[in-house]
């Protein structure tokens, strides 16, 4: 078979899937040597040792056998307890599924809610992997584009809900958004939920960025949906380990669910990873246990760096960003930007600083580049300097 038959032979949404941009940027900037990368969502720090440890020693003492669906006893009431500490109520553990990753966690959501044909409605620009998510099942991202006013990205709910159809199955929404930062404040989530309510919409709430966030009193997470609906309401919390406690690689995440939908979840994750390792489960545990001083210390230097960046790129001639309210990243537009994956690629080769570009998070992040602060303070001093440099030579493609 010639390369063009086989991929002829697959489906037209395995193939035409585009690529993602961060992605793209990444292996483009693997080849350039002393790039500093600032394209991926996660931090530089390998993960701690006392969540590590209990890992290790689970997989040495042979815990390497099938586990359970819904995941191990043990870390759900850990979630339990967490949600207890974090949000200030009782949580069961009947409500919590462990998955491989926030991404199979939102995987498991869509599997679930949305058939061929059927719509989610998805503010953008937003985290790319929720269209393609929902493309490879062939159900449709319905984008609804935030607008940027006044310096300020703000979601208009009354576009959202008139963009909701008879097909339409889901509000998705996330906050601390990646990439722009915006979050919504508890008003916005409580006419979400309302209008979720009324029309018999499911609300899928991705708040994997929760803890990171900059409120102006010492808050310690940012609104939740938790705050306002019931356990047992059409609501699913897609989650993860990866951001809080500096675990990307380890692919564990989790779903919140309503109880009833336990035997679902477990059919779905059956039929996708047939659970997640046991062992890697216990240095979940750990996390959600021993991993509140790290997480806070995670938080403080994310902080900090965003002063940082807002401070040096708020000097750059042609550079207009709102400062972000939450998650660790700047989404940034350049003035004269017509091309930002061309653009990505000259900056990584002329001033060695890796970007994704704003492109690839749908409507409205044309004009715009996305780089993660939850870096070495250093490394993003260096970085932007050299930016700066290079935008004082260079016009933008
Ligand atoms: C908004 C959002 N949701 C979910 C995830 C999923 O995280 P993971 O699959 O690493 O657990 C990410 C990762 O970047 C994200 O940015």
């Amino acid at each position: 078979m010639t390369i063009d038959q086989t991929l002829a032979a697959i489906t037209p949404q395995s193939r035409d899937e585009p690529d993602s941009g961060i992605v793209k940027a990444a292996m483009y900037g693997f080849t350039v040597p002393g790039v500093i990368p600032l394209w991926a969502g996660e931090g530089n720090l390998p993960t701690p040792e006392i969540f590590a440890r209990p890992a290790t020693e689970a997989l040495l003492n042979g815990e390497t056998f099938y586990t359970w669906q819904r995941g191990i006893p043990e870390l759900r009431d850990a979630l339990a307890r967490y949600h207890q500490r974090t949000f200030g109520r009782v949580f069961s553990p009947e409500n919590f599924f462990v998955t491989s990753g926030g991404m199979q966690s939102i995987q498991t959501i869509v599997q679930m809610v949305a058939g061929e044909g059927d719509e989610i409605l998805i503010p953008t620009p937003a985290w790319p992997n929720y269209g393609g998510a929902l493309r490879i099942l062939g159900s449709r991202p319905v984008e609804v584009p935030m607008d940027f006013r006044n310096g300020r990205w703000i979601l208009d709910l009354d576009r959202l809900f008139d963009t909701i159809t008879p097909r339409t199955r889901a509000i998705s929404l996330n906050s601390p958004s990646n990439p722009v930062g915006w979050t919504a404040t508890l008003d916005e989530l409580k006419a979400i939920r309302d209008e979720c309510r009324k029309r018999g919409l499911w609300i899928l709430g991705d708040e994997v960025y929760s803890r990171f966030y900059y409120g102006e009193r010492g808050e310690t997470r940012a609104p939740s949906f938790l705050d306002i609906c019931d356990d047992e309401e059409q609501v699913l919390l897609a989650n993860t380990f990866s951001k809080n406690w500096a675990m990307t690689g380890w692919r564990v995440g989790w779903l919140q669910a309503p109880k009833a939908l336990g035997p679902a979840i477990e059919r779905i994750i059956q039929v996708n990873s047939s659970g997640t390792p046991a062992f890697l489960q216990r240095g979940c545990v750990a996390a959600l246990d021993h991993g509140d001083a790290f997480l806070a210390e995670q938080v403080a230097k994310a902080r900090g760096n965003r002063d940082l960046v807002v401070r040096m790129l708020g000097d750059m001639p042609g550079v207009r960003f709102e400062v972000p309210k939450g998650a660790f990243y700047l989404f940034f537009a350049l003035e004269g930007m017509t091309d930002g994956d061309l653009t990505v690629r000259r900056i990584i080769d002329e001033a060695k600083v890796g970007f994704a570009p704003g492109s690839t998070f749908g409507q409205g992040g044309e004009g715009y580049l996305r780089m993660c602060y939850l870096r070495d303070p250093a490394k993003i001093e260096e970085a932007l300097t050299r930016f700066g440099d290079w935008l004082k030579n260079h016009r933008p493609s």
